[in-house]
């Protein structure tokens, strides 16, 4: 297969990418399961930016940089913040209905000011939000426009496997197809906008997608990565085992939500910056459950504002409207990633990469909240320039391996997965100490050992996120084990 964009992931930054280039050339977007299933589609709180009188870009950036204990590259920051404004109005332009305030007779029309939120470490109101379901309506109309489109193919249920690559330059990905056949997609540019690594630890927020596999791919072609130990855990998911855990939004602790300890004292300052109530919650569950209340505000108000999470809970015999909800942190964003500048480039010839997967420098040692969606929305807001059409490159083929779809090293796959996702749990959480993080990388290294036993001949899609996940592990561990002091959401004993 031949295009000009690979693009590598449906998600918000892939998505928006593809329609931007698919002005200037054919767009091939691969997507490892159905098209919206991606960490965008889960996104609740919203998305940040400079949207009202009262705020101004210099307090965005304020707040950028303390919640990134400083470790953000300044440059990035004020380009993400300044650029906000305009990624808004882009959303809205493609068709994302973002909630709006009524005006005095209690309507709202095109020209209404949108309603904006609160979420930890924010000064201001300054989100942007649909219900507390922003994400899924973000997909929703990114996809429609996706398919409107005459330049664009997706390929779904296609997993990328790895890079294709020629000295310095990347001249698109081995693909296995939705029909599992080992393929190569050749292409001008190659986009890696595959998401996070949730999926790395026992217990995420994120969906089965986030294994990972951008940067375990980027690292096994020799692209830069860049702070990988800044993993951060949200302090309140429902404290249930569920395979992906239910988050429940920064955005009711801005709307007035309240943590309790089990002696039913409050403990915690909740809008405080995400890794400090990680932690705060970390410390405090060593002494028993700890809840998430709502209740004082109306029972009409909390159904209105957070319709899914209300119902999401109801499937767990909890009312939001009554309840205290038992809460825990889990892991749930990548700060760092594949090194880009503010143009998404990265060491690599042709390779680019947008969102999650990357390191731009914005979100420093934390995240500030709801400035996930907006870099990825401001840095794929790019257009390429000078992308020269390729010389026969299919001249080279790289199909060497063989597909192995059996059960038993289905089965195989799966028990390491499981182990590898404990080792992590238990070495790299969210407080971590030298020994721990040294063990966690002697275990990591030993399952790595067993997985190369199981693929030397045989490759197939379920082996490869596992690869991706030990390998991504390990770069996190080892990353975490260099870093001798806290910072941010990593936190050292
Ligand atoms: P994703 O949306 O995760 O998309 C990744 C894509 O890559 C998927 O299509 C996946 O299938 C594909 N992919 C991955 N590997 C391969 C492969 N090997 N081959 C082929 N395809 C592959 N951020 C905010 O700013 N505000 C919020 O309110 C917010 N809430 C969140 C709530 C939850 C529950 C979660 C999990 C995250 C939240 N975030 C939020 C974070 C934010 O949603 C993500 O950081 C952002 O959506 C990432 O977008 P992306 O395009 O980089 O990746
Ligand atoms: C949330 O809604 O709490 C998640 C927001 C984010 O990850 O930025």
């Amino acid at each position: 297969m031949q295009t000009n964009f690979l693009v590598i992931g449906s998600g918000i930054s892939g998505l928006n990418f593809a329609l931007h280039a698919a002005n200037k050339g054919h767009v091939t977007v691969i997507t490892k399961k159905k098209i919206a299933e991606t960490n965008t589609n889960y996104a609740q709180g919203g998305i940040a930016a400079v949207l009202s009188k009262n705020d101004n870009p210099e307090k965005h950036i304020k707040d950028t940089l303390e919640a990134g204990d400083y470790h953000n590259n300044k440059k990035a920051v004020r380009f993400m913040v300044e650029k906000g404004p305009e990624a808004i109005t882009r959303l809205v332009a493609l068709g994302v209905e973002f909630e709006k305030e009524q005006d005095s007779s209690g309507k709202k029309n095109l020209k209404s000011p949108l309603s904006l939120t609160r979420e930890g470490g924010h000064g201001n109101r300054r989100i942007a939000f649909v219900g507390d379901h922003t994400g899924l309506e973000i997909e929703q109309i990114l996809v429609k426009r996706i398919k409107e489109h005459p330049n664009i193919e997706v390929l779904e249920n296609t997993f990328a496997v790895d890079l294709i690559k020629r000295g310095n330059k990347i001249y698109g990905a081995k693909i296995i197809t939705r029909k599992n056949r080992i393929d190569n997609v050749f292409a001008d540019a190659t986009i890696l906008a595959t998401g996070g690594a949730g999926q790395v630890f026992k217990y995420t927020t994120n969906p089965s997608i986030a294994t990972g596999d951008g940067v375990a791919m980027a690292a096994r072609a020799g692209a830069k990565l860049k702070d990988l130990e800044f993993i951060q855990f949200h302090p309140t998911a429902l404290a249930k085992p569920t395979p992906r855990r239910l988050l429940l939004s920064e955005a009711l602790r801005g709307e007035g939500a309240r943590l309790y300890n089990s002696k039913g004292k409050r403990f915690t300052k909740e809008l405080e910056t995400r890794n400090k109530v990680a932690k705060a919650l970390y410390e405090e569950l060593k002494e028993g459950p700890v809840f998430l209340s709502i209740s004082h505000r109306s029972a009409q108000f909390i159904r209105k504002r957070f319709p899914s999470i209300y119902k999401a809970l109801r499937k767990h015999k909890f009312d939001l409207t009554k309840d205290q909800v038992p809460v825990t942190p889990v892991a749930h964003y990548t700060c760092g990633g594949v090194r880009t500048d503010l143009k998404g480039r990265t060491n690599l010839k042709n390779l680019y990469a947008f969102g999650e997967v990357t390191y731009t420098g914005v979100h420093g040692a934390n995240r500030l909240a709801s400035n996930s969606l907006l870099e990825a929305v401001v840095f794929s807001n790019q257009i390429l320039e000078n992308i020269k059409p390729l010389r026969k490159t299919h001249a080279f083929t790289f199909l060497h391996e063989k597909l192995n779809t059996s059960p038993e090293l289905k089965k195989s796959a799966a028990q390491i997965r499981k182990q590898a996702q404990n080792i992590m749990w238990k070495h790299c959480g969210i407080v971590r100490t030298q020994d721990s993080l040294h063990q966690g990388i002697t275990e990591m290294q030993n399952l790595r050992k067993e997985l190369t036993k199981l693929n030397r001949t045989n490759i197939s899609r379920d082996l490869y996120e596992t690869k991706n996940i030990v390998e991504t592990g390990l770069l996190i561990l080892k990353a975490a084990k260099k870093r001798r002091k806290s910072l941010g959401c990593h936190f050292i004993e």
